[in-house]
């Protein structure tokens, strides 16, 4: 069995190929340059880990891995232009190196050449692998939009907030685990408990995305700090001041989402602090590690071969990046 790191050293080695021809630059040196920032390349590891649970690495999650970590970035891409950022991965954005235009069909051409791969798997699985891939993907159309939609609201309740991230991250990280599982031949039970596994640890890696986003070292994380700030995002962060704040904290913090001050950041930085966010992230996080680690007891294989998975937890977690 393969640890996370070990894992994704072996994706690199199958990954790192040039995945599109030369012409024209405008598009395949944005698709190149997006590709060569690098990355944690969590979820084709998450494949790989739903196959080497059941048994050893076949051909077919090699290829799974490839076509969701190329989706993945597709959606990258596009979410930084929704989400006007500069920066990824310690870089300067897609659209902002090169343009708007370019990383739309950069982000295209990704998701095309996502089908391409997946394209390739045997003829018994082929088709399954591609319906789930289109059900994740509009899903993750709906999460997105929702979190737009939310920039705009101020009664975002947690139940909303926990709604949209399960769309627009958690049920990416689901699938990956359940394709690769059923390349080893899971049976539907066991697809269902890894699908519920990687759908709790996405809970929790997107909480803990929001706390970085906010709290993290932006050296490390590669991202422009406060970016969910900046735009009014309803993160856990301010779901969870708002629903923590008294009368005074409330109205600053409806306050402040009607600015674009320069010390907005750190103002309502300290109104998370204040209204104890730190903690409340700490225990959903516990929590969705918690159910996620029940559906992986129910999975009928033996303990050391869930190690991986249970350590991935704890490792996300205390990620800094
Ligand atoms: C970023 O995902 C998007 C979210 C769902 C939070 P990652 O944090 O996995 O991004 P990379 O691929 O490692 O850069
Ligand atoms: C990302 O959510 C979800 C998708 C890319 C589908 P975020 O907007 O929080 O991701 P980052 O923080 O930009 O990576
Ligand atoms: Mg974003
Ligand atoms: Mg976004
Ligand atoms: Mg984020």
């Amino acid at each position: 069995m393969k640890t996370f790191q070990e894992l994704s050293q072996l994706f690199l080695t199958h990954f790192n190929i040039r995945h599109f021809p030369d012409q024209p630059p405008g598009l395949y040196d944005a698709a190149a340059y997006m590709l060569g920032i690098g990355g944690k390349r969590l979820r084709p590891v998450l494949s790989l880990m739903g196959n080497e649970l059941f048994s050893e690495i076949q051909p077919d999650a090699w290829k799974i891995a490839s076509a969701i970590e190329l989706f993945h970035n597709f959606t990258l891409i596009h979410d930084d232009i929704m989400d006007k950022a500069p920066m990824r991965r310690g870089r300067a954005t897609v659209h902002v190196k090169y343009n708007e235009s370019s990383a739309l069909l950069a982000g295209d051409v990704m998701l095309l050449q996502a089908y391409e791969y997946l394209n390739g798997t045997d003829a018994r699985i082929v088709r399954t692998l591609i319906h789930l891939l289109n059900q994740t993907g509009k899903q993750v159309c709906e999460g997105q939009q929702l979190d737009l939609d939310f920039e705009k609201s101020e009664s975002v309740t947690s139940a909303d907030y926990l709604h949209m991230i399960e769309l627009k991250t958690a049920v990416l990280l689901a699938v990956s685990l359940q394709m690769g599982s059923i390349v080893a031949g899971a049976s539907e039970a066991e697809q269902q408990h890894l699908y519920a596994f990687g759908k709790n640890l996405g809970l929790a890696f997107q909480v803990q995305d929001d706390w970085l986003d906010a709290f993290g070292d932006p050296e490390k994380f590669g991202k422009q700090s406060g970016g969910d700030i900046i735009q009014n995002k309803k993160t856990f962060l301010l779901v969870k001041a708002l629903e923590a704040a008294n009368a005074d904290q409330k109205k600053e913090i409806l306050q402040l989402l009607d600015q674009t001050s320069p010390d907005k950041v750190q103002k309502m930085l300290d109104l998370f602090a204040a209204c104890g966010v730190d903690e409340a992230a700490k225990k959903a996080q516990e929590q969705y590690l918690e159910l996620a680690s029940a559906h992986l007891d129910a999975v009928n294989v033996s303990p050391e071969r869930k190690i991986p998975l249970r350590d991935l937890g704890a490792y996300l977690m205390q990620r800094k990046f």
